[in-house]
Protein backbone atom coordinates (compact mmCIF):
# COMPACT_ATOMS: atom_id res chain seq x y z
CA UNK A 1 0.00 0.00 0.00
CA UNK A 2 1.15 3.62 -0.89
CA UNK A 3 2.35 5.70 2.08
CA UNK A 4 -0.94 7.74 3.62
CA UNK A 5 -3.01 5.75 1.73
CA UNK A 6 -4.56 4.45 4.97
CA UNK A 7 -5.65 8.15 5.59
CA UNK A 8 -7.62 8.26 2.45
CA UNK A 9 -11.02 7.04 1.97
CA UNK A 10 -12.63 4.83 0.31
CA UNK A 11 -15.80 5.36 -2.31
CA UNK A 12 -18.09 2.95 -2.88
CA UNK A 13 -18.36 3.79 -6.68
CA UNK A 14 -19.64 0.64 -7.62
CA UNK A 15 -22.40 0.76 -5.71
CA UNK A 16 -26.02 2.13 -6.98
CA UNK A 17 -26.38 4.32 -3.92
CA UNK A 18 -23.54 6.23 -5.16
CA UNK A 19 -24.34 6.41 -8.37
CA UNK A 20 -27.31 7.65 -7.98
CA UNK A 21 -26.28 10.49 -5.73
CA UNK A 22 -22.56 11.04 -5.35
CA UNK A 23 -22.70 13.77 -3.20
CA UNK A 24 -22.92 13.12 0.39
CA UNK A 25 -19.99 10.40 0.02
CA UNK A 26 -17.61 12.95 -1.98
CA UNK A 27 -18.14 15.09 0.94
CA UNK A 28 -16.65 12.56 3.18
CA UNK A 29 -13.72 11.88 0.98
CA UNK A 30 -13.51 15.54 0.61
CA UNK A 31 -12.57 16.13 4.36
CA UNK A 32 -10.02 13.15 4.30
CA UNK A 33 -8.08 14.10 1.29
CA UNK A 34 -8.34 17.07 -1.27
CA UNK A 35 -8.53 15.31 -4.10
CA UNK A 36 -7.53 11.53 -3.78
CA UNK A 37 -9.77 8.37 -2.39
CA UNK A 38 -9.44 4.64 -3.01
CA UNK A 39 -12.01 2.23 -4.70
CA UNK A 40 -11.99 -1.33 -4.10
CA UNK A 41 -9.77 -1.96 -7.45
CA UNK A 42 -6.77 1.00 -6.84
CA UNK A 43 -7.59 4.73 -6.31
CA UNK A 44 -10.58 7.69 -7.33
CA UNK A 45 -8.99 11.35 -8.82
CA UNK A 46 -12.00 13.47 -7.42
CA UNK A 47 -9.84 16.95 -7.41
CA UNK A 48 -10.36 18.96 -10.35
CA UNK A 49 -7.10 20.14 -10.90
CA UNK A 50 -5.39 17.05 -9.64
CA UNK A 51 -7.93 15.03 -12.75
CA UNK A 52 -6.80 17.83 -14.71
CA UNK A 53 -3.00 17.25 -14.36
CA UNK A 54 -3.31 13.29 -14.59
CA UNK A 55 -5.44 12.95 -17.71
CA UNK A 56 -2.86 14.57 -19.28
CA UNK A 57 0.03 12.66 -17.55
CA UNK A 58 0.96 10.90 -20.65
CA UNK A 59 4.52 9.93 -18.87
CA UNK A 60 3.38 8.74 -15.63
CA UNK A 61 0.30 6.86 -16.61
CA UNK A 62 -1.26 4.42 -19.74
CA UNK A 63 -4.95 5.13 -20.86
CA UNK A 64 -4.12 1.53 -22.17
CA UNK A 65 -7.21 -1.41 -21.89
CA UNK A 66 -4.62 -4.28 -21.33
CA UNK A 67 -5.87 -4.96 -18.05
CA UNK A 68 -9.32 -5.43 -19.60
CA UNK A 69 -8.50 -7.44 -22.08
CA UNK A 70 -6.65 -9.87 -20.21
CA UNK A 71 -9.25 -9.59 -17.34
CA UNK A 72 -11.87 -11.16 -20.28
CA UNK A 73 -8.96 -13.91 -21.15
CA UNK A 74 -9.47 -11.67 -24.70
CA UNK A 75 -5.90 -11.88 -25.87
CA UNK A 76 -5.34 -12.93 -29.54
CA UNK A 77 -9.02 -12.32 -30.33
CA UNK A 78 -10.24 -9.63 -33.01
CA UNK A 79 -12.09 -7.78 -30.19
CA UNK A 80 -9.11 -7.53 -28.00
CA UNK A 81 -6.54 -6.55 -31.07
CA UNK A 82 -9.18 -3.68 -31.72
CA UNK A 83 -9.34 -2.32 -27.60
CA UNK A 84 -5.44 -2.51 -27.55
CA UNK A 85 -5.28 -0.88 -30.70
CA UNK A 86 -7.82 1.97 -30.93
CA UNK A 87 -6.88 5.62 -30.63
CA UNK A 88 -7.60 6.29 -27.01
CA UNK A 89 -5.54 3.13 -26.27
CA UNK A 90 -2.50 4.83 -27.40
CA UNK A 91 0.32 6.33 -25.37
CA UNK A 92 -0.91 10.55 -25.80
CA UNK A 93 3.27 10.53 -26.61
CA UNK A 94 3.34 7.75 -29.17
CA UNK A 95 3.85 8.30 -32.85
CA UNK A 96 0.50 6.57 -33.01
CA UNK A 97 -1.56 8.18 -31.15
CA UNK A 98 -0.39 11.70 -33.06
CA UNK A 99 -0.60 9.88 -36.73
CA UNK A 100 -4.34 8.48 -36.02
CA UNK A 101 -5.50 11.67 -34.00
CA UNK A 102 -3.50 13.94 -36.76
CA UNK A 103 -6.08 12.02 -39.90
CA UNK A 104 -9.35 12.78 -37.63
CA UNK A 105 -9.05 16.12 -36.37
CA UNK A 106 -9.61 17.65 -39.54
CA UNK A 107 -13.13 16.33 -39.09
CA UNK A 108 -14.00 17.42 -36.16
CA UNK A 109 -13.44 21.08 -36.37
CA UNK A 110 -15.88 23.41 -34.82
CA UNK A 111 -16.61 24.62 -38.51
CA UNK A 112 -17.39 20.94 -39.16
CA UNK A 113 -19.64 21.06 -35.95
CA UNK A 114 -21.19 24.28 -36.98
CA UNK A 115 -22.21 22.74 -40.52
CA UNK A 116 -23.91 19.56 -38.69
CA UNK A 117 -26.32 22.08 -37.03
CA UNK A 118 -28.51 21.52 -39.96
CA UNK A 119 -28.28 17.51 -39.95
CA UNK A 120 -29.16 18.00 -36.02
CA UNK A 121 -31.96 20.32 -36.38
CA UNK A 122 -33.44 17.63 -39.26
CA UNK A 123 -32.61 14.35 -36.97
CA UNK A 124 -34.11 15.79 -33.69
CA UNK A 125 -37.63 17.16 -35.10
CA UNK A 126 -37.90 13.92 -36.83
CA UNK A 127 -37.55 12.20 -34.08
CA UNK A 128 -40.08 14.35 -31.90
CA UNK A 129 -42.47 14.16 -34.83
CA UNK A 130 -42.68 10.30 -34.07
CA UNK A 131 -42.08 10.57 -29.88
CA UNK A 132 -43.81 13.34 -28.83
CA UNK A 133 -47.68 12.85 -29.62
CA UNK A 134 -48.41 10.56 -26.85
CA UNK A 135 -46.99 12.97 -24.02
CA UNK A 136 -44.92 10.86 -22.27
CA UNK A 137 -41.64 8.50 -23.07
CA UNK A 138 -38.87 7.25 -21.47
CA UNK A 139 -36.11 10.09 -22.89
CA UNK A 140 -33.67 7.72 -22.46
CA UNK A 141 -34.82 5.64 -24.92
CA UNK A 142 -35.55 8.55 -27.04
CA UNK A 143 -32.00 10.04 -26.48
CA UNK A 144 -30.62 6.76 -27.75
CA UNK A 145 -31.57 7.75 -31.20
CA UNK A 146 -30.47 11.64 -31.80
CA UNK A 147 -26.27 11.15 -31.22
CA UNK A 148 -26.36 7.79 -33.76
CA UNK A 149 -28.51 9.13 -36.24
CA UNK A 150 -26.47 12.32 -36.33
CA UNK A 151 -22.67 10.12 -36.69
CA UNK A 152 -24.51 8.00 -39.37
CA UNK A 153 -25.65 10.63 -41.29
CA UNK A 154 -22.26 12.38 -41.35
CA UNK A 155 -20.89 8.72 -42.60
CA UNK A 156 -23.18 8.88 -44.90
CA UNK A 157 -25.54 5.58 -43.82
CA UNK A 158 -29.59 5.04 -43.84
CA UNK A 159 -30.93 5.51 -40.28
CA UNK A 160 -32.76 2.35 -40.81
CA UNK A 161 -29.57 0.70 -40.02
CA UNK A 162 -29.76 1.66 -36.49
CA UNK A 163 -32.41 -1.09 -34.78
CA UNK A 164 -30.07 -3.73 -36.05
CA UNK A 165 -26.62 -1.95 -34.32
CA UNK A 166 -28.20 -0.54 -31.31
CA UNK A 167 -28.12 -3.52 -29.07
CA UNK A 168 -24.28 -4.17 -30.65
CA UNK A 169 -23.33 -0.93 -29.62
CA UNK A 170 -24.97 -0.55 -26.61
CA UNK A 171 -23.15 -3.78 -25.01
CA UNK A 172 -19.65 -2.39 -26.10
CA UNK A 173 -19.26 -0.53 -23.23
CA UNK A 174 -20.23 -3.07 -21.10
CA UNK A 175 -17.06 -4.16 -21.37
CA UNK A 176 -15.62 -1.75 -18.82
CA UNK A 177 -18.19 -2.87 -16.08
CA UNK A 178 -16.00 -6.25 -15.66
CA UNK A 179 -18.48 -8.43 -15.44
CA UNK A 180 -17.53 -12.21 -16.44
CA UNK A 181 -21.40 -12.57 -17.62
CA UNK A 182 -20.70 -9.12 -20.39
CA UNK A 183 -18.25 -11.00 -22.44
CA UNK A 184 -20.62 -13.29 -24.75
CA UNK A 185 -22.68 -9.96 -25.05
CA UNK A 186 -20.26 -7.27 -26.33
CA UNK A 187 -18.44 -10.24 -28.44
CA UNK A 188 -21.38 -11.13 -30.30
CA UNK A 189 -21.94 -6.65 -30.50
CA UNK A 190 -18.36 -6.42 -31.68
CA UNK A 191 -18.95 -9.42 -34.72
CA UNK A 192 -21.95 -7.10 -35.90
CA UNK A 193 -20.23 -4.19 -35.66
CA UNK A 194 -16.41 -5.30 -37.41
CA UNK A 195 -18.81 -6.87 -40.38
CA UNK A 196 -20.91 -4.00 -40.42
CA UNK A 197 -17.98 -1.40 -40.83
CA UNK A 198 -15.80 -4.04 -43.30
CA UNK A 199 -19.20 -3.85 -45.68
CA UNK A 200 -19.70 0.02 -45.54
CA UNK A 201 -15.80 0.63 -46.17
CA UNK A 202 -15.82 -1.48 -49.12
CA UNK A 203 -18.49 -0.32 -50.85
CA UNK A 204 -17.70 3.26 -50.08
CA UNK A 205 -13.98 2.30 -51.62
CA UNK A 206 -15.70 0.76 -54.96
CA UNK A 207 -17.78 3.97 -55.44
CA UNK A 208 -15.00 5.74 -55.49
CA UNK A 209 -14.62 7.79 -51.58
CA UNK A 210 -12.12 9.78 -50.48
CA UNK A 211 -12.93 12.86 -52.74
CA UNK A 212 -15.60 14.26 -50.07
CA UNK A 213 -15.59 16.07 -46.87
CA UNK A 214 -18.13 13.17 -45.41
CA UNK A 215 -17.00 11.46 -42.19
CA UNK A 216 -15.83 8.28 -44.05
CA UNK A 217 -14.45 10.33 -47.28
CA UNK A 218 -11.88 11.95 -44.10
CA UNK A 219 -11.04 8.14 -43.05
CA UNK A 220 -10.30 6.62 -46.23
CA UNK A 221 -8.19 9.57 -48.12
CA UNK A 222 -6.43 9.34 -44.85
CA UNK A 223 -5.61 5.61 -45.51
CA UNK A 224 -4.99 6.48 -49.01
CA UNK A 225 -2.17 8.85 -47.50
CA UNK A 226 -0.43 6.45 -45.56
CA UNK A 227 -2.01 7.80 -42.35
CA UNK A 228 -3.73 4.84 -41.96
CA UNK A 229 -3.86 0.95 -42.50
CA UNK A 230 -7.11 -1.32 -43.56
CA UNK A 231 -8.17 -2.13 -40.03
CA UNK A 232 -7.14 1.29 -38.32
CA UNK A 233 -9.86 2.68 -40.83
CA UNK A 234 -12.38 0.19 -39.96
CA UNK A 235 -10.94 0.47 -36.21
CA UNK A 236 -11.50 4.36 -36.14
CA UNK A 237 -15.18 3.95 -37.80
CA UNK A 238 -16.17 1.82 -35.05
CA UNK A 239 -14.22 4.25 -32.47
CA UNK A 240 -16.69 7.15 -33.57
CA UNK A 241 -19.71 5.39 -33.80
CA UNK A 242 -19.50 3.33 -30.59
CA UNK A 243 -17.74 6.27 -28.89
CA UNK A 244 -19.70 9.24 -29.53
CA UNK A 245 -23.05 6.94 -28.67
CA UNK A 246 -23.19 5.78 -25.09
CA UNK A 247 -21.76 9.38 -24.12
CA UNK A 248 -23.71 12.13 -25.97
CA UNK A 249 -27.10 10.04 -25.52
CA UNK A 250 -26.20 9.89 -21.04
CA UNK A 251 -25.13 13.69 -21.34
CA UNK A 252 -28.23 14.62 -22.95
CA UNK A 253 -30.24 12.90 -20.20
CA UNK A 254 -28.49 14.12 -17.34
CA UNK A 255 -29.10 17.24 -18.81
CA UNK A 256 -32.53 17.11 -19.60
CA UNK A 257 -33.32 16.06 -15.99
CA UNK A 258 -30.96 19.13 -14.41
CA UNK A 259 -32.67 21.24 -16.25
CA UNK A 260 -36.57 20.30 -15.91
CA UNK A 261 -35.93 19.66 -12.35
CA UNK A 262 -35.81 23.70 -12.53
CA UNK A 263 -38.72 24.76 -15.13
CA UNK A 264 -37.02 28.73 -15.69
CA UNK A 265 -34.25 27.24 -17.29
CA UNK A 266 -36.13 24.76 -19.15
CA UNK A 267 -37.95 27.32 -20.27
CA UNK A 268 -35.12 29.71 -20.93
CA UNK A 269 -33.96 26.94 -23.24
CA UNK A 270 -37.08 26.95 -25.08
CA UNK A 271 -36.83 30.54 -26.54
CA UNK A 272 -32.98 30.97 -27.68
CA UNK A 273 -29.59 28.75 -27.84
CA UNK A 274 -27.23 30.67 -25.68
CA UNK A 275 -28.85 29.55 -22.87
CA UNK A 276 -29.13 26.05 -23.69
CA UNK A 277 -25.02 26.56 -24.07
CA UNK A 278 -25.11 27.80 -20.87
CA UNK A 279 -27.30 24.71 -19.88
CA UNK A 280 -25.01 22.60 -21.50
CA UNK A 281 -21.72 23.24 -20.20
CA UNK A 282 -23.20 23.52 -16.37
CA UNK A 283 -24.45 19.97 -17.06
CA UNK A 284 -20.89 19.23 -18.38
CA UNK A 285 -19.58 20.68 -14.79
CA UNK A 286 -22.13 18.94 -12.76
CA UNK A 287 -22.47 15.79 -14.11
CA UNK A 288 -20.41 14.65 -17.09
CA UNK A 289 -20.43 10.95 -17.48
CA UNK A 290 -17.30 9.59 -18.65
CA UNK A 291 -14.59 8.29 -15.68
CA UNK A 292 -11.26 7.11 -17.94
CA UNK A 293 -9.40 4.80 -16.06
CA UNK A 294 -5.58 5.02 -16.17
CA UNK A 295 -2.68 2.48 -15.15
CA UNK A 296 0.62 3.81 -13.42
CA UNK A 297 3.52 3.29 -15.61
CA UNK A 298 5.98 4.10 -13.39
CA UNK A 299 6.73 5.35 -9.40
CA UNK A 300 6.39 8.34 -9.08
CA UNK A 301 4.65 11.28 -6.96
CA UNK A 302 2.09 13.42 -7.47
CA UNK A 303 1.55 16.61 -4.56
CA UNK A 304 3.05 14.63 -2.33
CA UNK A 305 1.62 11.31 -2.91
CA UNK A 306 3.55 8.68 -4.37
CA UNK A 307 1.92 6.14 -6.60
CA UNK A 308 3.36 2.44 -7.98
CA UNK A 309 3.57 1.29 -11.25
CA UNK A 310 0.24 -1.19 -12.04
CA UNK A 311 -1.41 1.13 -9.25
CA UNK A 312 -5.06 1.43 -11.44
CA UNK A 313 -6.64 5.13 -11.12
CA UNK A 314 -10.22 6.12 -11.88
CA UNK A 315 -10.06 9.68 -13.28
CA UNK A 316 -13.06 10.49 -11.92
CA UNK A 317 -15.09 13.64 -13.89
CA UNK A 318 -18.00 14.57 -12.35
CA UNK A 319 -16.73 14.58 -9.07
CA UNK A 320 -14.12 16.86 -10.43
CA UNK A 321 -17.15 19.66 -11.06
CA UNK A 322 -17.76 19.17 -7.19
CA UNK A 323 -14.61 20.76 -6.04
CA UNK A 324 -15.18 23.66 -3.41
CA UNK A 325 -12.17 25.09 -4.12
CA UNK A 326 -13.40 25.73 -8.00
CA UNK A 327 -16.65 25.96 -7.96
CA UNK A 328 -18.73 27.70 -5.27
CA UNK A 329 -21.79 26.11 -4.03
CA UNK A 330 -20.75 22.83 -6.15
CA UNK A 331 -24.28 20.74 -6.00
CA UNK A 332 -26.17 23.85 -6.96
CA UNK A 333 -26.94 23.11 -10.81
CA UNK A 334 -26.79 26.95 -11.79
CA UNK A 335 -26.32 27.47 -15.42
CA UNK A 336 -25.06 31.48 -14.41
CA UNK A 337 -22.00 29.85 -13.08
CA UNK A 338 -19.50 32.08 -14.63
CA UNK A 339 -16.60 29.48 -14.82
CA UNK A 340 -19.17 26.24 -16.01
CA UNK A 341 -16.89 25.90 -19.05
CA UNK A 342 -13.69 25.05 -16.83
CA UNK A 343 -15.75 21.56 -16.72
CA UNK A 344 -12.64 18.64 -17.42
CA UNK A 345 -16.12 16.89 -19.23
CA UNK A 346 -14.20 15.98 -22.78
CA UNK A 347 -11.09 15.58 -20.67
CA UNK A 348 -7.51 17.05 -20.61
CA UNK A 349 -4.30 16.94 -22.71
CA UNK A 350 -3.40 14.45 -25.97
CA UNK A 351 -6.58 12.40 -25.54
CA UNK A 352 -8.93 15.12 -25.26
CA UNK A 353 -12.40 14.62 -26.77
CA UNK A 354 -12.16 14.42 -30.39
CA UNK A 355 -15.51 14.79 -30.61
CA UNK A 356 -16.46 17.52 -28.17
CA UNK A 357 -17.07 20.34 -30.71
CA UNK A 358 -19.85 18.15 -32.45
CA UNK A 359 -21.03 16.36 -29.21
CA UNK A 360 -21.68 20.10 -27.79
CA UNK A 361 -23.68 20.94 -31.24
CA UNK A 362 -25.67 17.86 -30.68
CA UNK A 363 -26.83 18.78 -27.44
CA UNK A 364 -27.48 22.35 -27.68
CA UNK A 365 -29.34 22.24 -30.78
CA UNK A 366 -31.16 19.01 -28.86
CA UNK A 367 -32.48 20.81 -25.75
CA UNK A 368 -33.10 23.43 -27.75
CA UNK A 369 -35.77 21.80 -30.38
CA UNK A 370 -37.16 19.45 -27.16
CA UNK A 371 -37.94 22.33 -25.00
CA UNK A 372 -39.89 24.02 -27.38
CA UNK A 373 -41.69 21.15 -28.14
CA UNK A 374 -42.00 19.20 -24.77
CA UNK A 375 -44.20 21.95 -22.63
CA UNK A 376 -43.75 21.65 -18.59
CA UNK A 377 -42.16 18.78 -18.47
CA UNK A 378 -42.15 16.50 -15.26
CA UNK A 379 -40.59 13.09 -14.05
CA UNK A 380 -43.33 10.40 -14.27
CA UNK A 381 -41.77 7.43 -12.90
CA UNK A 382 -38.76 6.12 -11.27
CA UNK A 383 -35.23 7.24 -11.87
CA UNK A 384 -32.79 4.99 -12.59
CA UNK A 385 -29.03 5.41 -12.78
CA UNK A 386 -26.19 3.71 -14.83
CA UNK A 387 -22.98 2.27 -12.90
CA UNK A 388 -20.79 5.36 -12.01
CA UNK A 389 -17.79 3.33 -13.65
CA UNK A 390 -17.58 3.10 -17.39
CA UNK A 391 -20.54 5.10 -19.01
CA UNK A 392 -22.42 6.78 -16.36
CA UNK A 393 -25.94 8.91 -16.65
CA UNK A 394 -29.44 7.72 -16.09
CA UNK A 395 -30.82 4.58 -17.77
CA UNK A 396 -34.18 5.42 -17.22
CA UNK A 397 -35.72 9.26 -17.14
CA UNK A 398 -39.73 8.83 -17.50
CA UNK A 399 -41.32 12.01 -18.67
CA UNK A 400 -44.80 13.18 -18.90
CA UNK A 401 -45.49 16.69 -20.96
CA UNK A 402 -47.71 18.60 -22.90
CA UNK A 403 -47.38 18.79 -26.43
C1 LIG B 1 -21.18 14.50 -24.35
C2 LIG B 1 -20.59 13.59 -25.06
C3 LIG B 1 -19.15 13.16 -24.85
C4 LIG B 1 -18.41 13.10 -23.72
C5 LIG B 1 -18.82 13.47 -22.29
C6 LIG B 1 -17.08 12.61 -24.11
C7 LIG B 1 -16.03 12.47 -23.22
C8 LIG B 1 -14.75 12.08 -23.60
C9 LIG B 1 -13.62 12.02 -22.69
C10 LIG B 1 -13.62 12.37 -21.22
C11 LIG B 1 -12.54 11.62 -23.44
C12 LIG B 1 -11.11 11.44 -22.93
C13 LIG B 1 -10.82 9.98 -22.66
C14 LIG B 1 -9.45 9.76 -22.03
O1 LIG B 1 -8.76 10.70 -21.66
O2 LIG B 1 -9.10 8.58 -21.88
C15 LIG B 1 -13.00 11.40 -24.79
C16 LIG B 1 -12.21 10.96 -25.84
C17 LIG B 1 -12.70 10.66 -27.09
N1 LIG B 1 -13.96 10.93 -27.59
FE1 LIG B 1 -15.48 11.75 -26.55
N2 LIG B 1 -17.08 12.36 -25.45
C18 LIG B 1 -18.31 12.70 -25.95
C19 LIG B 1 -18.71 12.64 -27.28
C20 LIG B 1 -17.95 12.17 -28.32
C21 LIG B 1 -18.36 12.12 -29.71
C22 LIG B 1 -19.68 12.65 -30.25
C23 LIG B 1 -17.34 11.51 -30.40
C24 LIG B 1 -17.22 11.20 -31.88
C25 LIG B 1 -18.21 11.05 -32.71
C26 LIG B 1 -16.29 11.21 -29.45
C27 LIG B 1 -15.09 10.59 -29.76
C28 LIG B 1 -14.03 10.48 -28.88
C29 LIG B 1 -12.74 9.90 -29.27
C30 LIG B 1 -12.37 9.28 -30.61
C31 LIG B 1 -11.90 10.02 -28.13
C32 LIG B 1 -10.44 9.57 -28.01
C33 LIG B 1 -9.52 10.71 -28.39
C34 LIG B 1 -8.05 10.34 -28.27
O3 LIG B 1 -7.73 9.34 -27.67
O4 LIG B 1 -7.24 11.10 -28.81
N3 LIG B 1 -16.70 11.62 -28.20
N4 LIG B 1 -14.35 11.70 -24.87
Amino acid sequence: MSPGAQTIQELPVETSEFAADPAPFLRVAQASHPWLARFSQGYVVHGYQAVCDLLADDANLDCGFGPVIDFYEARGTMWGRFMDEIIMARPGLSEGHKRLRSSINRAFTPRRATEARGLIRQIVTGLLDEWAPPGSFDFADFAAFIPVSVVFGLVGVSTDEIPRLKTALENQLLSVTLDPAAKPLFMAGWDVLWAFADTLVKSRESEGAGEGEGLLDTLIAAKQAGEMDETELRFMLLTLVVGGYDTTKNQLTVTMKLAIEKHDIFEACSKDLKSCAKVVDEALRHTPTVSPYRQVSRDFSYHGFRFHEGDTLVIATPLAGHDPSVFADPEQFDPARANANRHAGFGRGAHICVGQFLAKAILEESLHLIAQRLRSPRIDGEVEWRPFLGAYGLKHLPIAFDV
